[in-house]
């Protein structure tokens, strides 16, 4: 007879109410306010603070950290083209949801302890849920428009303005500085020089080897460099410019797999011979 009894059965239901969802995920966004968030916010909050390491559009590289497109609904450290995932990462038994998310770039140590992913602090609190809306929107995780404000580029300079205008950053950087490859296939690991020019070509330090670049309507810089004296015998790679926005110098700054059977490392050295 559970009619008679309705309390009872609210109470046997309680405690599987709380297995349900881990206490320190339960505080997710409210849904609404991954909506209304502020665009141009959470993208300035993700360039400064996440974009050194991570990519976010799909099929782009990944860099110090895992390329985060369709992360969300996703379980913690299973990317297959990711290698460097800690074991804390693996095991954490965490699926990636705005709520969980939120816990992570509160207090990344806290909510996984014994994880790789050095931020010199957490997230600020203002600017959390515009980055994770920010983020579920170039991550192909919200069913919501795009904001208007996202077709507007940073501030003072206009939509149709070359990129050296645009992102002057990355393109100082890219164009006077060398990028340095290593190539890593079955055989051999092989190390080269390159160096991006604005006229849209590529030079390297190899006596046949060059390149050339493009930079898409969506702000995409993707490269291909051929006639390289190993095998595979040329690579195409693609990344947002958004994530060499902030200049970085490092041998070894980001990492992929550009080609069957062929993993790259790529990092940018200062000056050029
Ligand atoms: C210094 C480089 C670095 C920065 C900056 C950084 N991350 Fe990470 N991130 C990593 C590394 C490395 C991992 C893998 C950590 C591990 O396996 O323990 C990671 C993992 C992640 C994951 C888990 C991905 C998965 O597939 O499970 C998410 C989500 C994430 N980072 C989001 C962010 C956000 C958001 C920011 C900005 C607040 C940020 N990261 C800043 C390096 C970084």
């Amino acid at each position: 007879m559970p009619d008679t009894n309705p309390t009872g059965s609210v109470l046997a239901a309680l405690p599987l109410l709380l297995l349900a969802q881990p206490a320190m995920a339960a505080e997710g966004p409210a849904r609404q306010a991954l909506i209304d968030a502020d665009y141009q916010q959470g993208r300035t909050a993700f360039q400064q603070r996440c974009s050194a390491c991570h990519t976010l559009a799909e099929d782009s590289a990944n860099l110090f950290g895992p390329n985060l497109w369709e992360m969300m609904g996703r379980k913690a450290g299973v990317l297959e083209d990711f290698d460097e995932f800690s074991d804390a990462m693996r095991e954490s038994g965490i699926t990636w949801s705005p709520a969980t998310l939120m816990a992570f770039i509160s207090d990344p140590m806290g909510f996984i302890p014994g994880n790789t992913m050095m931020i010199p602090e957490p997230v600020p609190e203002r600017d959390r849920v515009p980055m994770i809306s920010f983020i579920m929107l170039e991550t192909g995780a919200a069913d919501w428009p795009r904001p208007e404000s996202a077709m507007v580029q940073d501030a003072g300079v206009a939509p149709g303005a070359p990129v050296s205008e645009r992102f002057p950053s990355f393109w100082n950087h890219l164009m006077s500085n060398t990028t340095r490859y290593r190539l890593v296939t079955e055989e051999q690991e092989f190390i080269f020089e390159a160096y991006f020019n604005t006229d849209g070509s590529v030079d390297t330090n190899l006596e046949r080897a060059r390149g050339f670049w493009h930079i898409d309507e969506s702000d995409m810089f993707c490269y291909a460099i051929y006639e390289l004296p190993i095998r595979p015998a040329q690579f195409v790679e693609c990344f947002p410019v958004g994530a060499m926005a902030i200049p970085r110098f490092n041998p070894e700054l980001w990492r992929s797999r550009p080609a069957e059977g062929m993993e790259l490392w790529g990092g940018i050295t200062v000056g050029r011979p």
